[in-house]
């Protein structure tokens, strides 16, 4: 992975931030969450939910199932990093990585 830091202006530092952000993301889905909700958020067809429908306002919803679990799903507060949840979410709410990188806060449209 490259690191490429302070040379930017403020945007482009943003969204490198956003990038290596979802790199994360799809790792700790990978490392996590993959084997049961599937390659690439797509469900395998198992009982667990699809995450590309997760709606992507209800991010304090997400939060609450990955923290404190939900159903049949274990939960993660005492194993992952915040930093990784971010980086969950940031991916989550790309639909598996098929939308737009999804600016989170600042008002910036992620183009
Ligand atoms: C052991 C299997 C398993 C793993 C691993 C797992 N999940 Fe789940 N997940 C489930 C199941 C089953 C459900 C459906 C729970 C229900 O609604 O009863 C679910 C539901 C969810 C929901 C929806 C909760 C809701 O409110 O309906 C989210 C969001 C979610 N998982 C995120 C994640 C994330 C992020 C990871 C990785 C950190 C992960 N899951 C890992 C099994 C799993």
């Amino acid at each position: 992975m490259t690191v490429t830091l302070a040379l930017f202006s403020a945007p482009v530092i943003a969204e490198e931030t956003a990038a290596k952000e979802l790199e994360l993301g799809v790792k700790t889905y990978k490392d996590f969450c993959a084997h049961c909700h599937g390659p690439k958020m797509v469900n395998p067809g198992t009982s667990s939910y699809d995450l590309r429908k997760w709606p992507t306002d209800n991010k304090d919803g997400f939060y609450s199932a990955v923290l404190k679990g939900k159903g049949d799903m274990p939960a993660w507060g005492d194993i992952l990093l915040e930093n990784e949840i971010d980086a969950l979410w940031r991916y989550v709410a790309t639909r598996g990585g098929k939308e737009p990188l999804a600016e989170t806060g600042d008002g910036g449209d992620g183009s």
